[in-house]
């Protein structure tokens, strides 16, 4: 998942040392070990986006890909008119989840969390949600669109059992307005990878 308007993007990402918001180019990765301590935080709320919920949903994905539109399963997203899920914590909208149904699987058009409350379950709690949607629908599996720069979305999908089922070059610059297209840590953007997980009948 990716924008076509990568440049001018406001902070996506909280650093887990220090706690600043960061923009994609100014974010590293880090190591850590089992020394991170688990926080008590508030219960996370997921539900289908109704109308009021939508705008803050839609205000969250234009800040972390941009107000062009979303690239992702090699095409230009509308996301004003993609169904969404929302997460809530303490009141507010913590992160959405945009999909749409296809005949191969859900298809996660975009995922994203405000810095404020990232590394407080509430990703994981949206893709549960949006797989629990499709085992609802009898849908077979759900599957995800990314950059290859956006290295802590390729190890939270993995982390929740999906796998690279493609990985495209050039996916994703050809559809991109500038040139030179700078991700996570500085790394170009290039390709689009997708993952996706197979869903066990219940
Ligand atoms: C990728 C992204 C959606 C993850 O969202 P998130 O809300 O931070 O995800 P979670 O909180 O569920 O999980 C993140 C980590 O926090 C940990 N965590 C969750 N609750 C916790 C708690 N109470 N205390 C401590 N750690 C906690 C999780 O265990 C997880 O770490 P692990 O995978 O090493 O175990 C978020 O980083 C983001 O918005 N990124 C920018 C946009 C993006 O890349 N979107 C995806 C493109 S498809």
């Amino acid at each position: 998942m990716s924008s076509s308007s990568f440049g001018a993007k406001p902070a996506v990402l909280r650093c887990s040392r220090c706690g600043t918001f960061v923009d994609w180019a100014e974010a590293r990765a880090q190591v850590v070990c089992e020394c991170r301590p688990r926080l008590e935080l508030p219960p996370v709320l997921v539900r289908e986006a109704g109308d009021a919920e939508r705008v803050a949903a839609l205000e969250l994905f234009r800040r972390d890909f941009g107000r062009s539109g979303i690239v992702a399963f090699g095409q230009i997203m509308d996301l004003d008119a993609a169904p969404a899920i929302v997460a809530e914590m303490n009141g507010e909208i913590a992160g959405a989840l945009a999909y749409r149904l296809v005949d191969a699987g859900l298809h996660i058009v975009a995922l994203a969390t405000d810095p404020m409350w990232q590394r407080s379950g509430v990703g994981g709690y949206l893709v549960a949600e949006a797989e629990l949607l499709a085992r609802r629908l009898k849908i077979p599996r759900v599957i995800v669109s990314m950059t290859n720069d956006n290295l802590p979305s390729l190890y939270f999908y993995q982390r929740r059992g999906y796998f690279v089922s493609e990985w495209i070059p050039n996916g994703a610059a050809k559809h991109a307005v500038s040139a030179s297209l700078v991700g996570f840590g500085g790394i170009p953007i290039r390709d689009e990878v997708r993952l996706e997980k197979a869903l066990s009948p219940q």
